[in-house]
């Protein structure tokens, strides 16, 4: 753990950062590949130089890494300002391509980031949207309850695969063979579960996998893993000079961060090392120690604390959402801060999970995150300073 956390300059102080849902902290070498690519390969793509290749190249390492952490295609990759905006753009591709009519399936799980721009796509096209239910008493997804909604006219199943507000996660694999029985598309939001679990786009069968760097201890970038004949023939909008091939590349408008993607690749490696180069033993490594921190978290949370979502620590990752009675969300995560712990508090843009929860006028609730780098220690001081309120 020392040896892991001495790789993060940020964690060198006394601050416990516990708002990893909401974005990681970096390793000097993300630090360090960004500066270099900006020293050493500043220059636009297609020119005939030495800088301009030196871009390609970057580039091109990071479909190779964004495929590898993904589990797809390095030919479906597209880079993004963010998961949002890259999702905004594809679900306006994917909505040009269906008659009015047909039918798009959202879950009651989702972060809004996968929500709203089906429901903004469907109001353009008239597109019927169905919502998928949550299970109020543990927050997680009811399966059967999104198969009753898939019907002739489905179109895309839009789900996540881990809720970042309670850390539900879901079974992507089956979603995707009922999309599959009808035709629709298998649409992931991954950005919650890429820093705890090992994705696997392809084997799942997605169709669409997004996600987002900054979540998974890389710089600001959004990331679709798109299945390649699905890239290549959606409709994509695009400046008349720009290239129409590798079929990913048909989402990038205009020039992107290839310093971000270079941070990317940097936190690939990163995450490769901790598995001695493989990323499988990584995530195992990495979900051992999480799931021992849960349980600590759990084991230990005064039974004044109410907790949101699944009480074990299978079918989730270790985020955990509560509220301490007669405390807003905002004054104890203001608190929890002045100690040292950075915690979230709010609805994190899950609508429609706090929804469900009651808890969307009322300030949300607190969230705290643990990552692979969140130590023992860490989660007992968040248990003390709950204990003692
Ligand atoms: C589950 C989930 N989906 C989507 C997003 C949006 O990601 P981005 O900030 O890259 O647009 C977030 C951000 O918090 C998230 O937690």
């Amino acid at each position: 753990m020392a040896a892991v956390r001495a790789r993060f300059p940020a964690l060198a102080g006394d601050v416990a950062y516990l708002d990893g849902p909401g974005g990681s902290q970096v390793p000097e070498q993300v630090l360090h590949a960004i500066d270099h690519c900006l020293r050493e390969s500043n220059a636009n793509l297609g020119g005939g130089f030495a800088t301009s290749a030196a871009a390609a190249e970057v580039m091109e390492r990071g479909r190779v890494a964004a495929a590898d952490f993904t589990g797809g295609d390095p030919e479906g990759i597209a880079f993004g300002a963010n998961m949002t905006t890259l999702n905004f753009l594809l679900a306006h591709a994917v909505a040009r391509t269906l008659e009015p009519g047909d039918e798009i399936v959202v879950t009651q799980l989702d972060h809004d980031a996968n929500v709203s721009p089906w429901l903004l796509v469907a109001a353009d096209h008239r597109l019927v949207v169905r919502h998928a239910p949550i299970r109020a008493a543990d927050v997680t997804l009811d399966h059967d309850a999104l198969e009753e909604l898939i019907g002739e006219r489905t179109r895309v199943i839009a789900f996540t695969l881990a809720s970042n507000a309670v850390g539900s996660i879901t079974d992507p694999a089956r979603i995707a063979a009922a999309a599959h029985r009808v035709g629709a598309l298998a649409w992931a939001d991954a950005v919650h579960l890429a820093p705890h679990r090992r994705l696997r786009a392809r084997e799942w069968g997605l169709d669409v996998l997004l996600c987002s760097p900054y979540k998974f201890f890389g710089p600001h970038l959004g990331v679709a893993a798109i299945r390649p004949d699905l890239a290549e023939s959606l409709p994509a909008d695009r400046v008349r000079p720009a290239k129409q091939t590798p079929p990913g590349h048909r989402f990038e408008t205009g020039t992107q961060s290839h310093e971000a993607v270079a941070g990317t690749v940097a936190a690939v490696d990163y995450l490769r090392s901790l598995g001695d180069g493989s990323l499988d033993f990584a995530f195992e490594r990495i979900q051992a120690h999480e799931d021992q921190l849960a349980r600590r978290f759990l084991a230990g949370l005064p039974e004044a604390v109410e907790l949101y979502g699944v009480r074990g620590v299978d079918g989730r990752t270790p985020t955990f959402c509560f509220n301490l009675p007669g405390r807003s969300p905002r004054s104890v995560a203001e608190r929890l801060g002045e100690g040292g712990l950075y915690v979230w508090d709010g609805d994190y843009y899950a609508l429609e999970p706090m929804h469900a929860l009651a808890l969307s006028d009322s300030g949300g609730a607190v969230r705290a995150g643990f990552l692979h780098y969140t130590t023992e220690d860490e989660v007992d001081r968040l248990l003390d300073a709950l204990t003692a309120r």
